[in-house]
């Protein structure tokens, strides 16, 4: 059995509000590159990955389709995204043709080809199984509050009481990439639109529909830029692996 060809369908059409930036965080400088091209280079080196498949900022597909333009190792087609994450997702998946797809956040710079190879890999292995994610385990101490954070993070008067520690033992970060059969995630965001546009991670769709979603434990360095401190972090990273 060959490695299944697989698209990469990767999520690039947030503004980039948290980190401040002027246009896409995607295209942000990051060790030399705009981040994306960090991930597509990850991508055009992992063995079975057939093309990629990017949502852009609706304003900005001439940016990206200069840089998609200028990848010579990978195919990669620009979309305009949507609302949403999961809306971004759905658009760039539309042109897929695989029947595997990893999809993979341009926030996250650092994934290895190494790493998206172990998750095909697995998923090929696990015919019972719609997808698998990267997932973190969690070094901190988890404690759960009586009060909810309001939407914006705003905490109760005085702070929070604990209302309990949670055991971490079944707790996960979920990251990506994600990867799954192609069918199971259409179907997943074929979901109610309020569903879709509430959803953090395609995974939570997949298993909303009763797919079945394995967790390979990732790397500790596979980290999402949000801020400007993340962006900070990541560069000096991805200067210490010496390929910049
Ligand atoms: N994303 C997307 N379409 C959207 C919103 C987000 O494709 N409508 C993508 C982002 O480009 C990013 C990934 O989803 O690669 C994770 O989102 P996040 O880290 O929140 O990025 P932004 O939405 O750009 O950042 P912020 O929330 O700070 O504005
Ligand atoms: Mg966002």
């Amino acid at each position: 059995m060959g490695t299944p060809s697989t698209t990469a369908v990767i999520p690039a059409a947030g503004s980039g509000e948290r980190l401040g930036a002027e246009g896409a965080k995607a295209l942000v400088e990051l060790a030399g590159r705009p981040m994306l091209e960090w991930s597509l280079r990850a991508f055009a080196a992992a063995p079975g990955v057939r093309a990629a498949v990017v949502a852009a900022p609706p304003g900005e597909l001439d940016r990206f389709s200069a840089l998609a333009a200028d990848q010579d190792a990978l195919e990669v087609h620009v979309v305009a995204g949507g609302a949403s994450r999961s809306e971004s997702v759905a658009a760039a998946l539309d042109p897929v043709q695989t029947d595997v797809v990893a999809v993979h956040d341009a926030a996250r710079p650092l994934v290895t080809p190494e790493l998206i190879s172990a998750l095909i890999e697995k998923l090929e292995g696990r015919p019972d199984a719609a997808g698998v994610i990267v997932g973190a385990p969690i070094a901190d101490t988890v404690k759960r509050a009586r009060e909810p954070r309001g939407a914006s993070g705003e905490v109760a008067r005085g702070g929070p009481t604990i209302a309990k520690t949670e055991s971490r033992d079944h707790l996960w970060l979920a990251q990506t990439p994600q990867v799954f059969r192609t069918a199971s995630l259409l179907e997943a965001l074929a979901a109610s639109p309020q569903r879709v546009a509430e959803a953090t991670d395609d995974a939570w769709l997949v298993e909303k529909q009763g797919g079945k979603v394995l967790i390979h434990p990732g790397p500790p360095d596979n980290l999402k830029v949000t801020t400007p401190f993340d962006l900070r972090v990541a560069a000096l990273l991805l200067s210490e692996r010496g390929d910049v």
